[in-house]
C-alpha cells in the first residue's frame, strides 16, 4: 500500500520518497513533508504554533496561534487569511477550502480531455481529498496519483460547483506545494526560438518570481518545468524537487519565499486572461503536474522524469520502437522541390541507412513560400503530379517510407480555407487580426472546425502510405477570441482551444496508432509533457548547429529524456548561427536522439557518406540500448563551455559517453571527466581504442579527454563490459 490514514495523516510513499498530509482541527488541510523517505514518523511537531501578528484566525478560532497565512497547505484558497499566492479564484468572495472526504482507489482516473499520465505498467494508486468552501458551494478535489515504484506523484484539481447559482473561475492552479524554509535554488530552463531551454540557476529571493506563458503555447521563451535544489546540491547529489506541468497552452509557475522564509509554488494554467464560468454541478479539470523529489541530485530528478516519461506518458506502438532515421527536405530544398527532387534526396539517403523521407512544408496547393495556403492541405500537382500516393510508392521502391509535414492548426488569410470561412480563425469581434508569419489560427474550439480539420488528415492518411507526421504550430495565439462563444465565457477560449488541439491529437492517435507522430512548433516551442501524450517525441529545435543544439539537448534533459528529442544532422555553414563544423561532430551530437539527417545528401564527399553510413550503423545498434539507459550530465568543473554527459545501459554493461569542447585552447590542460556510475565491479573496454579500465577507475580517477585541435570537437566514446 503505498498510501496509508493513520491519526488524521495521509502517508504517501514512493520507493524513496514520502508526502506527509495532516487534517487540522480546524479541516484545513496541511501539507507536512515531502522528501526522502521518512516512515511512519509524524512530523506534525515540526510545525509549533506560534501567534503572528498580522496573521489573522480563522473565524470561530478560539486562540491567536493558528492562521492561514502560515500554515502550510495542500492547495490554498484566497481572501481568507492566506496572503501567500492562491491556488483558487473565483466569484469575488473569499475561497476557504476545509476537508470533507477522501478515497483511495487502486489505478488513476483519467482527466477529462487532457493528458495525463497511464495507470499501467507498474501500478498506482490514487488518493483523492475532498475539500469544499461551505459558503460558495465551490469543492476541489485533489488528486494524488502515486508511483511507487518509479518514484514520482501526479497532482492535479478538479474544481466541482456544487452550489446552486453559477461560478466563475478566475485562477485553477495544478498544485500547490509549500516547503519549509531553506534557501532554496530555482533552476528554470528559459531560452528563445533556435534557443530553446538554456538552464538557469538562482538563488530564491522574499517575494514573487517566476515564469510562464501567455502565448497559447507552452513556447519557446519558459518550457513549463522547474526544479527547486539546495546551495550544495549538484549534478550527482544533494536535494533536487523537480515539477513538470503535463500542458501545452499558456501556464505559470510561480514560487513565493514569504516573511518567514518558507518557500510556496504553485503551478498551473495561466490564469492572466483566463476565466471559466462553471454552472451548478459542473466540473473544471486542471492539467497533471509531476512531481519528482531526489538525494542523487539533479541527475536523480531527471532519471526520474525521463522513466515518467517514456514509462507512463508516452503511449502506443512507437514508445518503445526504435524510431525509423529519417531525412527531411527541409534544409535541403525548402519550398523548391518536386517528385524529382525528392527521390533523388530519397535515394542517396537510402543507400547511407536513412529509412524514411519527410516531405516539409511546400507540398501542397499554392505553398511556395510561408505566406499562403495553410488551410488547403492537397497535394500541389506540379510539385506532386502523382500525388503523395505515387511519391509513397516511388518511395517505396528506394527502401523509404513516407512522413509528411502538415500545420493543422493554422490558417493563411491567402488560403482557399479561409475565403470560405474567415470567423473560423481565432478573433475578437471588431478587432483587427495580428498575423503571425503571414497566419492565423483556427479556432479549435470550435467542434466543427476540429472535424473539419479532422477530415482533412483522415484523407491525407487513407489516400498515401504515410507513416510518419510532423505536426507543426508555426505562430503564438492573439486576439484569442471563439465566434461561439458569449462575450461573458471569451476568457476560456485559450484553454478551449487547447483541448481541441488534444482532442485532435487524440482522435489521430486512435485512429492511426501505427503513424509515428512528431510535434514541432517552430523546433521546440512546445516542447513539454502534454505533448509527448500523444506523439513519442519532438522537435527539439530548428538550431541543428552542432554547439548550440549540444547546449540545448543537455538544457532539454532536465525534465525530458534522450528519446523524445528529435536531432538532425544539417548542412555547414549552419543555416542559423553560418557556424562551420565537422559532420562527426553534428552527427555524434544528433545520435542522442531521434537521428535525422535534413540536408542535401548529394553534395557529400565520399568520405562523408562512409561517415554518414557508419552514424547510421551506431544508431540502428545502440539507440534502443541509449534511450532506455540511466541518462548523466556530466559537469566539468573548471572548463567552461565544455559539456559532457553519459548513459548506463539498463544492464549496466554498456558506457556512452559525449563530450563536447566549444573552442579551440592552446596548449589546454588534460581534463579527466569521471563516470560516477559506472560498475564499480566491472571491467570495461572501450570500443574504439580498445583501453580496458576498472569500473571503479572510471568512477574516481576518470578518464582523459582526448586533446581537441580546433573548434567545436565531439567525443564519443562506448564501453563494453568485458
Ligand atoms: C517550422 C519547423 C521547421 C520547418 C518549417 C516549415 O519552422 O520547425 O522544421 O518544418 O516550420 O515551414
Amino acid at each position: 500500500m503505498s498510501i496509508q490514514f493513520q491519526g488524521g495523516v495521509f502517508k504517501l510513499e514512493t520507493r524513496s520518497t514520502s508526502y506527509h498530509i495532516k487534517i487540522t482541527d480546524q479541516a484545513y488541510l496541511m501539507h507536512l513533508y515531502y522528501g526522502a523517505k521518512i516512515g511512519d514518523a509524524d512530523v506534525s511537531c515540526l510545525f509549533p504554533r506560534a501567534e503572528r501578528s498580522f496573521s489573522p484566525n480563522p473565524a470561530g478560532y478560539p486562540g491567536r496561534d493558528f492562521s492561514l497565512d502560515t500554515l502550510p497547505q495542500e492547495y490554498s484558497g484566497s481572501g481568507a487569511g492566506d496572503f501567500r499566492l492562491s491556488s483558487l479564484a473565483a466569484g469575488h468572495g473569499a475561497v476557504d477550502l476545509h476537508y470533507v472526504r477522501h478515497r483511495i482507489v487502486g489505478g488513476k482516473p483519467a482527466l477529462a480531455g487532457l493528458p495525463s499520465c497511464c495507470a499501467a505498467p507498474g501500478g498506482v494508486e490514487t488518493l483523492e481529498l475532498e475539500l469544499e468552501d461551505p459558503v460558495s458551494g465551490l469543492c476541489v478535489r485533489l488528486l494524488y496519483g502515486v508511483y511507487e515504484a518509479d518514484d514520482f506523484f501526479t497532482r492535479s484539481a478538479v474544481i466541482v460547483n456544487r452550489g446552486t447559482a453559477p461560478l466563475t473561475l478566475h485562477r485553477a492552479m495544478s498544485f500547490c506545494l509549500d516547503l519549509p524554509a531553506e534557501p532554496w535554488q530555482l533552476l528554470g530552463l528559459p531560452g528563445a526560438w533556435a534557443r530553446e531551454r538554456q538552464p538557469e540557476r538562482q538563488p530564491l529571493r522574499h517575494g514573487v518570481q517566476g515564469f510562464g506563458s501567455k502565448r497559447g503555447a507552452s513556447s519557446h521563451q519558459h518550457n513549463p518545468f522547474f526544479a527547486l535544489c539546495a546551495p550544495h546540491t549538484t549534478e550527482h547529489s544533494g536535494p533536487a524537487y523537480g515539477f513538470g506541468l503535463v500542458y501545452s497552452g499558456s501556464y505559470a509557475c510561480l514560487v513565493e519565499q514569504d516573511q518567514f522564509d518558507t518557500v510556496r509554488c504553485v503551478m498551473g494554467i495561466q490564469p492572466e486572461g483566463f476565466s471559466w464560468s462553471l454552472g451548478p454541478g459542473e466540473a473544471f479539470y486542471t492539467p497533471e503536474a509531476v512531481l519528482a523529489f531526489s538525494r542523487q541530485g539533479l541527475n536523480g530528478m531527471s532519471q526520474i522524469f525521463h522513466r515518467a516519461v517514456r514509462t507512463h506518458l508516452c503511449r502506443g506502438p512507437w514508445a518503445h520502437r526504435r524510431r525509423p532515421i529519417l531525412v527531411n527536405n527541409w534544409e535541403a530544398t525548402y519550398f523548391d522541390f518536386d517528385e524529382q527532387k525528392l527521390l533523388a534526396l530519397a535515394r542517396r539517403a537510402a543507400e547511407l541507412g536513412v529509412e524514411l523521407l519527410v516531405v516539409d512544408d511546400g507540398w501542397f496547393v499554392g505553398r511556395s513560400s510561408d505566406t499562403s495556403s495553410l488551410g488547403d492541405w492537397s497535394e500541389d500537382p506540379a510539385k506532386l503530379p502523382r500525388g503523395l500516393a505515387g511519391l509513397a510508392e516511388a518511395l517505396a521502391e528506394t527502401g523509404l517510407a513516407l512522413g509528411l509535414w502538415i500545420e493543422p492548426e493554422m490558417v493563411s488569410p491567402a488560403s482557399e480555407l479561409y475565403r470560405r470561412h474567415p470567423d473560423w480563425c481565432l478573433h475578437q469581434p471588431g478587432r483587427p487580426a495580428t498575423t503571425g508569419r503571414d497566419q492565423l489560427v483556427l479556432d479549435l474550439s470550435r467542434k466543427d472546425v476540429r472535424d473539419h480539420v479532422w477530415q482533412q488528415i483522415d484523407s491525407l492518411l487513407q489516400k498515401a502510405p504515410i507513416s510518419y507526421l510532423k505536426w507543426d504550430m508555426n505562430r503564438h495565439l492573439t486576439e484569442v477570441g471563439s465566434a461561439l462563444l458569449p462575450p461573458e465565457r471569451q476568457g476560456e477560449a485559450a484553454h478551449r482551444y487547447m483541448l481541441g488541439v488534444y482532442e485532435l491529437m487524440e482522435r489521430l492517435f486512435k485512429h492511426y496508432p501505427q503513424v509515428l507522430v512528431e510535434n514541432c512548433s517552430g523546433g521546440g516551442g512546445r516542447f513539454d509533457l502534454g505533448m509527448l501524450h500523444y506523439s513519442p517525441q519532438l522537435w527539439a529545435s530548428d538550431d541543428t548547429d552542432a554547439l548550440e543544439r549540444a547546449k540545448i539537448q543537455y538544457g532539454t534533459s532536465y525534465c525530458y529524456p534522450l528519446s523524445c528529442m528529435g536531432c538532425h544532422v544539417s548542412a555547414v555553414p549552419n543555416h542559423q548561427t553560418g557556424r562551420v563544423t565537422s559532420l562527426k561532430a553534428r552527427g555524434d551530437t544528433a545520435l542522442w536522439g531521434q537521428l535525422g539527417y535534413e540536408m542535401d545528401l548529394a553534395l557529400l564527399t565520399e568520405e562523408e557518406k562512409a561517415q554518414v553510413r557508419r552514424q547510421c550503423e551506431f544508431y540502428k545498434r545502440f539507440a534502443p540500448v541509449l534511450h532506455a539507459g540511466a541518462f548523466y550530465r556530466l559537469p566539468l568543473p573548471g572548463a567552461p563551455g565544455q559539456l559532457a554527459w553519459g548513459v548506463l545501459s539498463a544492464d549496466q554493461r554498456q558506457i556512452f559517453v559525449f563530450h563536447m569542447a566549444p573552442a579551440a585552447q592552446a596548449n589546454a590542460p588534460v581534463r579527466l571527466l569521471k563516470l560516477p556510475f559506472a560498475a564499480p565491479g566491472l571491467r570495461y573496454r572501450e570500443t574504439s581504442s580498445g583501453c580496458c579500465f576498472q569500473g571503479t577507475t572510471l568512477r574516481y580517477a576518470g578518464i582523459a579527454l582526448p586533446p581537441h585541435p580546433g573548434d567545436c570537437v565531439t567525443t564519443l566514446l562506448h564501453f563494453q563490459a568485458q
